[in-house]
């Protein structure tokens, strides 16, 4: 039985432009998909927390924190109905003992990220200026309140520190 050809496509000849077009979109497709499953599991926190609920997120490795403030950031997923929405936070931790003191970055005048500014012990947030010391208080308006201050735990069956979010 003869093969049926396109009278467009005579056989032999190199591929079209379609065909090219489409075979890079289907190996670009690929390719992205490969490489979106790993960084997916690696980025989202096998976490999920109700709206309304509190519950102990793991933040990271106890051991990774010492008496000098370190930048951190972890993320969860927050679920509300049938609503997940990726949350992101960033948060100054260090650690006496077992005693954790966790601040976060939301700056307390109309919340952007503070940044700490270790050489000079002090946060500083670049919207409008304002600045605290290192225990989060307020030093340089228009902040009027201190930086929120995180419940905190060590889990010690899994050696996570844990934060409180509600
Ligand atoms: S939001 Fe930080 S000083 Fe205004």
């Amino acid at each position: 039985m003869p093969r049926e050809e396109d009278p467009k496509e005579p056989s032999g000849s190199p591929p079209s432009r379609r065909q090219l077009l489409l075979a890079g979109g289907v190996v670009s497709g690929l390719a992205a998909a490969a490489t979106s499953v790993p960084l997916i599991s690696t980025f989202v926190a096998p976490v999920l927390s109700s709206a309304g609920d509190e519950s102990w997120i793991p933040v990271g490795p106890g051991d990774a924190f010492g008496p000098d403030r370190k930048e951190h950031t972890y993320s969860f997923v927050r679920k509300e109905g049938f609503h997940e929405s990726l949350q992101v936070r960033r948060v100054v931790v260090s650690r006496n003992g077992d005693e954790f003191d966790v601040l976060s970055t939301k700056c307390s005048h109309l919340g952007c990220g503070v940044v700490w500014k270790a050489d000079e012990k002090k946060f500083f947030c670049p919207c409008h200026g304002g600045e605290f010391d290192s225990e989060g208080n307020p030093t340089v308006p228009p902040p009027d309140k201190p930086l929120k201050r995180l419940d905190a735990r060590l889990n010690a069956s899994t050696g996570q520190l844990e934060v409180l979010e509600s």
